[in-house]
């Protein structure tokens, strides 16, 4: 009888293992796969309903996520499109397909590179039409790009809410994106000015509400110039031309 100490029994037992351990970790793969899944659809609809201030911690999200509906805008025309299903389209894998977005050049404010042809956007309605809008906003900032959303009242000019679900800027400067204080300072803004041109603005220093333009203006992170002045690029880019201003616009006057 071979001893149990042999080459070729070591070797066998060492295969059947990794085979056995291969077969477990796939397997619990692919079964998590739509838990994985799911969670990260009620973490993008909870980071939704807190950019719009509207998140209550003692109802369910997909409960508070039912009167909102998702839709895509077509980015050349400024118009609801159906022309990508909204459940299964990813705006940031079409962001790096060349037949799915456009190369930015030298209007590439936010540092993105390629912007989607089609982006999702959150619509609140209630009986008197629109109450909020939620819009997706990203830009590099110091060491990273940012991601997160915009939400603006039914005017589609005051700012409801801003708050960044990715990032990694430095925690205690640029991570202070994420402090809630400084996202309350964006609540209550207004994106456009009387001549309907985007004005929103992340200034060095604080805001003297004495001042006019304060309405458009929001302080800049002590200690976090760069990343304050990405946001700042990012939030020009977006509610500007090259990004919701038309969509915004079309809306406004009925024709999105
Ligand atoms: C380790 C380290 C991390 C930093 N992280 C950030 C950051 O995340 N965002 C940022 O704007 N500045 C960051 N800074 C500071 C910048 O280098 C720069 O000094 C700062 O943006 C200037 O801001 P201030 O003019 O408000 O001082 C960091 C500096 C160091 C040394």
């Amino acid at each position: 009888m071979a001893s149990n100490d042999s080459t070729s029994k070591t070797i066998i037992v060492a295969l059947v293992l990794c085979i056995v351990c291969s077969v477990f970790v796939s397997t619990a793969a692919v079964m998590l796969r739509p838990a994985q899944q799911a969670n990260k659809d009620l973490d993008r609809k909870t980071n939704i309903l807190a950019a719009a201030g509207m998140l209550q911690e003692d109802v369910s999200v997909e409960e508070q996520f039912s009167g909102i509906s998702t839709r895509a805008v077509d980015m050349a025309t400024g118009k609801f499109t159906d022309a990508v299903d909204v459940a299964t389209y990813d705006q940031r894998k079409a962001a790096k397909n060349p037949a799915m977005s456009d190369d930015l050049g030298d209007a590439d404010l936010a540092k993105i590179g390629r912007l989607a042809k089609y982006m999702v956007v959150y619509v609140v309605e209630g009986d008197a039409g629109i109450e909020k809008i939620i819009l997706p906003i990203k830009g590099y900032g110091l060491w990273s790009t940012l991601y997160g959303f915009v939400a603006l009242e039914s005017d589609l000019n005051t700012v409801a809410g801003l708050g960044f679900y990715e990032h990694a800027e430095t925690p205690g400067l640029g991570g202070e994106v994420d402090n809630p204080a400084w996202k309350a300072k964006w609540v209550g803004k207004q994106s456009y000015d009387a001549e309907n041109q985007q004005a929103l603005t992340v200034i060095k220093g604080s805001v003297d509400s004495s001042r006019p333009g304060a309405v458009h203006q929001i302080d800049g992170l002590s200690g976090a110039t760069l990343t304050s002045k990405g946001v700042d690029n990012l939030i020009k880019f977006w509610m500007g031309e090259q990004g919701f201003a038309p969509f915004l616009a079309n809306l406004r006057a009925g024709e999105a």
